[in-house]
C-alpha cells in the first residue's frame, strides 16, 4: 500500500521543484508515495481571500486564522473520523464555536489518529525536534498531513486541537513552513521500502535506522555479493566517501581504500566516522552504542577527557 501525504500550504508552486526532482520524483510517479497539495486561500470565505488577522492582545505581525486550516483537514474525506465523546477538546470547542457548520467529525480524533496510522503535523519553529528517529516513525504510516505556517504564527488552536505534533527541523526560524514540510518529505519518503536503489542504502548512512548497532549482524555482504566494508552508522555520522580520480589535484585517496583489504577498510571507516562525529558533533558520541573498540580508538583522540576542535 502506498503513503500518502496531504500538504496544506499558502503557496502550494513552491513545492513543484522538490517534487519534480530525483527520488521524490521518481517515488510519486512510481506510486509508491501520493503527494496533495492544497492551498490554504482554496478555504476562505470572503472575497480577498483571508487567511490571516492581528493577534488577540495586541503584538507585531498577522496570525493564521484556524477556520481555513480546520475546514481544509475536514475536507480530506479519508482522514477518517469518530464523532467524538463530549469530554473531548474538539467537541468542547465546537460547542463554544459560534461560527462551527458541523463539518468537525470529519477530523479523525487525536487520540484514534495513531491507531489509525494517521499524523496531522504542524510545522514550526516551537515545534520538537524532527530527527532520523522521526522520519523512521512516519515512514510507518499510512497518511501524514503536513501543515505549514507562515506570518508571525499559527493560532494555537491548531497546535491544541487539530495537529497530534508540532515539529521543528532546527534551532532557527524559517519564513514559513513550506521548507521543513519538504524537508519532512524528503527524509521520509526516502525511508520507504523501494524508493532507494539498494534495499540497505538508508542504514549505512548518518545516524542510520535507530536500530542498528556498530556489531550488527547484517553487516558482511550485499545481496548481490559485494563485500559491504563499512559498519551500520548507529547514531553517528557517515564516514568519508571518495570515488575517481584516485588522484585529484594531488590529494590522493587514503591508501587503505585502494588495498582491498576489507577488514582493514571496515576498521578505517569506523574511525573516521567516529572522527568526525568527535569533530562536528560530539553530542552524538554520549548517545551512540559504541564499543570496546570504537572506545579505544576515541581514548586515542582524546574522547571522553578532551574535545577535539
Ligand atoms: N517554521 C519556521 N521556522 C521553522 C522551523 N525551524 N522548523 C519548522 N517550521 C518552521
Amino acid at each position: 500500500m502506498n503513503m500518502r501525504f496531504d500538504i496544506l500550504t499558502l503557496f502550494p508552486n513552491f513545492f513543484s521543484g522538490p517534487l519534480d526532482h530525483g527520488i521524490l520524483s521518481r517515488a510519486i510517479s512510481s506510486g509508491v508515495v501520493q503527494v496533495a497539495l492544497h492551498d490554504l486561500r482554496d478555504f476562505t470565505h470572503d472575497r480577498h481571500r483571508t487567511v490571516d488577522d492581528r493577534p488577540f492582545g495586541g503584538g507585531e505581525g498577522m496570525v493564521l486564522k484556524p477556520q481555513p486550516i480546520f475546514d481544509c483537514v475536514e475536507s480530506l474525506g479519508a482522514i477518517e473520523s469518530r464523532i467524538e465523546s463530549s469530554s473531548s477538546k474538539i467537541n468542547q470547542l465546537n460547542k463554544s464555536n459560534t461560527e462551527s457548520n458541523g463539518s468537525i467529525t470529519a477530523i479523525a480524533p487525536k487520540p484514534t489518529r495513531n491507531t489509525s496510522r494517521q499524523s496531522i503535523i504542524l510545522l514550526s519553529a516551537q515545534g520538537k525536534p524532527f530527527t532520523q528517529a522521526t522520519a523512521h516513525r512516519l515512514a510507518a504510516l499510512d497518511r501524514v498531513v503536513l501543515i505549514c505556517g507562515r506570518y508571525e504564527g499559527v493560532d494555537e488552536r491548531v497546535a491544541d486541537l487539530l495537529a497530534d505534533q508540532e515539529l521543528s527541523i532546527g534551532d532557527y526560524v524559517l519564513s514559513g513552513g513550506e521548507l521543513a514540510a519538504t524537508v519532512v518529505l524528503d527524509a521520509t519518503v526516502r525511508l520507504l521500502p523501494g524508493v532507494l536503489g539498494h534495499a540497505d542504502s538508508a542504514r549505512y548512512e548518518s545516524f542510520g535506522a535507530p536500530d542498528i548497532q556498530p556489531n550488527d549482524p547484517a553487516d558482511g555482504k550485499t545481496p548481490d555479493g559485494v563485500p559491504r566494508s563499512t559498519h551500520g552508522a548507529g547514531g553517528i555520522l557517515d564516514y568519508p566517501h571518495y570515488t575517481r580520480p584516485a588522484d585529484f589535484r594531488g590529494a590522493p585517496i587514503p591508501e587503505v581504500l585502494a588495498a582491498g583489504d576489507h577488514a582493514a577498510i571496515r576498521r578505517w571507516r569506523r574511525q573516521m566516522a567516529l572522527a568526525k562525529t568527535l569533530r562536528n558533533r560530539p553530542d552524538l558520541l554520549a548517545r551512540a552504542p559504541l564499543t570496546p573498540e570504537d572506545r579505544a580508538y576515541l581514548a586515542t583522540l582524546g574522547y571522553p577527557n578532551q574535545r577535539s576542535s
